[in-house]
């Protein structure tokens, strides 16, 4: 049996892996699939009901990565191929929630949105993963609070390995 915190970062993992993958493949064109997902369309606000930052190379991406680190945590029992792969979706669900809403304020693609652009896929991972585990309070508590720091973390090494255009 791990420390709490540890066994709450295990089992949201795939989520994260979920929300990195689509940056991870974003110089590749994969099956041709780097297609923006709302087909260039606009609301009728006049900005783009999502933007170009979101494709369908990226949500399958998504649902690959939390599939297979669900798959490697399935060998000491912290997820599963399913899990994985469903908390992956509802990651990058979460993160076209987030780009829609950032478009519907009138922020461009890449704009630094603060809070929204970390709490988006968090929010909609952990309401994904809830009836999965038996959750304890602060298991929840910390991975709100941990988030934008873990989010703000990874995208500075993303952005340094210039897989990443800024650093958020
Ligand atoms: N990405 C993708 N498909 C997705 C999500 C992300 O291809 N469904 C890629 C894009 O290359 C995107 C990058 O990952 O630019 C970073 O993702 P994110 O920061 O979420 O997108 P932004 O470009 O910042 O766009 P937005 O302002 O809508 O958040
Ligand atoms: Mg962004």
């Amino acid at each position: 049996m791990v420390e709490w915190w540890l066994q709450a970062l295990l089992w949201i993992l795939p989520a994260y892996a979920g929300n990195m993958a689509p940056v991870l493949v974003s110089h590749s064109n994969l099956f041709g699939l780097r297609r923006p997902i709302d087909g260039g369309r606009t609301a009728p606000d006049g900005n783009r009901l999502l933007g170009d930052g979101k494709t369908w190379q990226g949500l399958l991406a998504a649902v690959a990565a939390g599939g297979l680190v669900g798959l490697l945590l399935d060998t000491w029992g912290y997820s599963t191929l399913q899990r994985g792969a469903l908390l992956g979706l509802a990651a990058i669900l979460g993160d076209l929630a987030g780009s829609f809403s950032k478009r519907r304020l009138g922020l461009t693609r890449g704009a630094n949105a603060g809070l929204l652009d970390s709490m988006d896929f968090i929010t909609a991972a952990l309401l994904a993963a809830l009836p999965m585990y038996p959750w304890e309070f602060r298991q929840i508590a910390l991975l709100v609070v941990a988030n934008p720091l873990l989010h703000r973390a990874a995208n500075v090494v993303g952005y340094h390995l210039r897989l990443k255009d800024v650093p958020w």
